[in-house]
């Protein structure tokens, strides 16, 4: 297994990371059986509502309605916690994230993870993640491609690229270098997180049209 040697990889940064972790396994373990709970009492009281045709009916079903919205809204706070593809490591975690992103789509989302070391370290896979989901965010809102092919590569650095084949960047921004491209939230915080790893990102435009994203983390072995 190969450790990166992110400077500011600290112990404050790895037990905030695991604090995380912790808050959303509670939430799903106490909160998501309440949940469970609720829905299984609230289940039988509708039968029985049903059955009598009772006038209280509709209520029990909007109270329904409010539990399954409670519950999309702990699952999507656990998400921002602690996605829980985290714990498959990186590689799986990224090719689950292109499958989502394929389903939701209906774009082509290639993996391409050769020969590559596990990399388990929790703030990394998630660092890494949320830049992967960003990036194909914006693949899908600005790009028009047809295709993304998404690798990784962990050999003196760890390299994860993701490459689309769509328009290529705004022509106003094409010629400036990467501090001076005009960048929503999405471009900064991606290059905070690799920073905060002791690497870097770059958005460029491919010679054969689309845009490349890369980004280069330091490694030890
Ligand atoms: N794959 C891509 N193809 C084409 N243009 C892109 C691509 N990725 C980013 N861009 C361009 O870079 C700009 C900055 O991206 P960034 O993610 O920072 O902002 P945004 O997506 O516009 O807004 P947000 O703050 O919601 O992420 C985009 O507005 C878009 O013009
Ligand atoms: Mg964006």
């Amino acid at each position: 297994m190969s450790a990166l040697a992110a400077p500011d990889l600290s112990h404050e940064q790895r037990l905030r990371e695991e604090e995380r972790a912790r808050i959303a396994r509670d939430l799903h373990d106490d909160l998501g059986a309440q949940l469970t709970g609720i829905g299984m009492a609230l289940g039988l009281l509708r039968e029985q509502l049903a059955r009598e045709q009772h006038a209280a009916l509709p209520q029990a079903d909007y109270a329904q309605q409010l539990l399954d919205q409670a519950r999309e809204g702990m699952e999507r706070l656990i998400d921002d916690l602690h996605p829980p593809v985290v714990e498959f490591g990186l590689a799986d975690a990224l090719r689950w994230q292109c499958r989502h992103f394929s389903r939701q789509t209906a774009l082509e989302c290639h993996v391409q993870c050769p020969d590559t070391p596990s990399v388990q370290e929790p703030f990394v896979v998630v660092s890494l993640l949320r830049i992967l989901r960003e990036a194909l965010a914006n693949v899908a809102r600005h790009a028009q491609a047809g295709k993304v092919e998404v690798s990784l590569a962990v050999g003196e650095e760890l390299i994860l690229e993701v490459a689309d084949d769509g328009i290529g960047l705004p022509p106003q921004d094409a010629g400036l270098d990467q501090q001076r491209r005009s960048e929503g939230h999405g471009l900064a915080n991606m290059r905070m997180r690799a920073a905060a790893l002791g690497g870097s990102l770059m958005l460029e435009a491919r010679p054969g049209g689309g845009s490349l994203l890369s980004v280069h983390l330091p490694v030890a072995h």
